[in-house]
């Protein structure tokens, strides 16, 4: 059996975060820079088969059978082989690195799941279609968020543009114009499934005004949609800055995004707001290429601890 190798991007939302849970669409694009790579190679001469997952950056070392039953990289691996009807791999070890920041919003954990997911099917001789793929990450992203909307895994996996609305089926944006998009990490860590918790209360309290909200960005979504399909990129910023209003009056931002966005506004920004659960994590700034470094440094000086930016290139025919 010879080795197998499968990588998968990160991601950043670009409109419709939280509302997407509740059935509006959203859209978000993979962020090529950054990846996943998974690494499956064979242990000749091993008596037994097994599974064992080595990623040195979380400090796993481990055979997958001795792992807890919910730890998400078991339920990667074992999903795979209960799809493909194994009871065992043989003997094996998946090597698992990424240069995608961990817990920032850039779908590390989806990129990881799929990149393994792929490399261990592969690695067995059955390739999973895409759907399969998408399916056996949103398991493993349950774990992580409990109340996943499957974006993540989605755009991940497709590494295309994506407008996904839950239960619809997924829609590839074509891009007519290249956007550049500076991303901020305010270096705050802010687990997704409590920002979702607590727009869930809230909305519980005052559903009528929440499911106001929830329809206002799902309309911004298509309208940006829209946007993106006629290259029109000057319509796309003035979007995003309404999609952060309302995040705001969900509750979700934080004065330190609040800065960041605002700081890459007055840098030259055509649009900015904070991407993913909020309360923390990252902020991205939608810009003119020749803007970007600016924008960056701007970012860094008002306390963003990395910057990143990334270009989503324009569809190709038949692509
Ligand atoms: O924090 P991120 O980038 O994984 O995004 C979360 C997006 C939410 O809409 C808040 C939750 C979800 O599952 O879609």
């Amino acid at each position: 059996m010879p080795d197998f190798t499968a990588t998968a991007p990160g991601k950043i939302i670009l409109f419709g975060e939280h509302a997407v849970v509740y059935g509006q669409p959203a859209m978000a694009v993979p962020v090529t820079e950054v990846r996943a790579r998974a690494i499956v190679r064979p242990e000749i001469g091993q008596k037994h088969g097994g599974i064992h997952l080595l990623a040195p950056q979380i400090n796993l070392d481990a055979e997958v059978r001795d792992l807890q039953e919910n730890h998400p990289l078991a339920v990667a691996a074992r999903g795979v082989l209960d799809t493909l009807e194994a009871t065992q791999a043989p003997a094996c070890t998946v090597h698992l690195v990424s240069t995608i920041p961990i817990a920032s919003g850039l779908g590390s954990s989806a990129a990881v799941s799929v990149a393994l997911i792929r490399a261990l099917a592969g690695f067995l001789g059955h390739p999973l279609p895409d759907e399969s793929v998408s399916a056996l990450a949103y398991e493993v992203e349950k774990v992580h968020h409990g109340t996943p909307s499957g974006i993540d895994n989605t755009v991940v996996t497709y590494a295309k543009p994506v407008f996904f609305s839950r239960d619809k089926e997924l829609r590839v944006i074509p891009i007519k114009k290249a956007i550049t998009l500076v991303i901020g990490d305010t270096g705050i860590s802010s687990p997704t499934a409590e920002t979702v918790g607590a727009v869930r209360e809230a909305y519980q309290n005052q559903p009528g005004h929440y499911r106001d909200l929830f329809r206002a960005i799902g309309n911004l979504s298509e309208r940006a949609r829209g946007a993106l399909e006629e290259g029109d990129i000057q319509t796309l910023g003035p979007l995003m800055d309404e999609n952060h209003t309302h995040l705001q009056e969900m509750g979700v931002s934080s004065p330190e995004l609040d800065v960041l966005v605002n700081r890459a506004r007055d840098a030259g920004a055509l649009g900015a707001k904070l991407s993913g659960g909020g309360r923390g994590g990252n902020m991205i700034a939608l810009v003119q290429e020749k803007d970007a470094a600016r924008v960056s440094q701007s970012l860094r000086e008002a306390g963003a601890v990395h910057t990143l930016t990334t270009t989503i290139q324009a569809t190709k025919n038949g692509e």
